[in-house]
């Protein structure tokens, strides 16, 4: 049996042979409000309560102030997970467009001073699309992109990196792996969010070294947090309207 990482959503494993692969870099991508911070935030929560996993969540997008609004709407006492040095919240500054290199590098080194510094296990970038508007075009986009995926997956950690789509003209948002359509390559896995009011689905489009579940199934944000019925499916077309 190959060692999993626990993903602390509710009903995943299920889909996933157990979990994700130690140290593989996972995108979850949807469009806004589809709960892409919420199962960061959850993923990093339970790796802490109760994998015993460290974990940092790195925010170029919302201000630090919005994960902990999102932690005390589910009553995850992250503020002792934070003195006990178990959980990172670390927001990244504006990258000035005229030493973006140097400053891209200086950041890279801050990350990866605090994961050794708390052994962190599990990494979230939200998001590559706040990173990339620091860009101007796509060749950039695309260089940097593969940059901070690869400079991420040296660090070691299970990590979730954060795409959001946008609609874009001539392609509908069920279409859109990523934000860019480059990230999808770099990264070792794929889970899709949608949102179709009311119904919330995820669907895992790619996992590498998985015989990952391939149907797309409902999902519940509550209370609780982020909750997949891994036993009932969606049909694609209904996402597709
Ligand atoms: N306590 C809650 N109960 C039910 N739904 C919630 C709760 N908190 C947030 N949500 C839902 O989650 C959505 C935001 O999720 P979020 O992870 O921030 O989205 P994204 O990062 O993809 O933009 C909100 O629009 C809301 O519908
Ligand atoms: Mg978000």
């Amino acid at each position: 049996m190959v060692e999993r990482t626990p993903s602390g959503i509710t009903g995943l494993d299920d889909l996933l042979e157990g979990g994700f692969l130690p140290g593989s870099a996972v995108l979850v991508s949807g469009g806004a409000g589809t709960g892409k911070t919420i199962f960061s935030t959850q993923f990093i929560y339970n790796g802490a309560m109760t994998s015993g996993e460290p974990g940092i969540y790195i925010t170029l997008e919302e201000g630090a102030q919005n994960i902990w609004w999102n932690m005390k709407s589910f009553h995850w006492n992250i503020a002792k997970l934070q003195q006990e040095n178990l959980v990172k919240i670390y927001r990244v500054g504006m990258f000035n467009p005229k030493d973006f290199a140097l400053q891209f590098d200086e950041e890279i080194k801050k990350i990866r001073e605090m994961v050794n510094e708390m052994n962190a296990k599990r990494l979230v970038i939200d998001s590559t699309t706040a990173f990339a508007m620091f860009m101007s075009n796509d060749a950039d986009i695309r260089y940097n992109l593969f940059k901070l995926i690869n400079e991420t997956k040296k660090l070691g950690c299970t990590t979730l990196l954060i795409s959001e789509t946008r609609a874009k003209e001539g392609i509908p948002i069920w279409q859109q792996q990523s934000a860019f359509g480059v990230e999808e390559f770099v990264v070792d896995g794929v889970v899709n969010l949608y949102f179709r009011s009311p119904m919330r689905a995820l669907l895992i489009s790619k996992m590498r070294g998985t015989n990952q579940d391939k149907n797309a199934h409902p999902f519940k944000i509550t209370n609780n947090g982020f909750e997949v019925n891994p036993t009932e499916q969606v049909l694609f077309e209904a996402l597709m309207k």
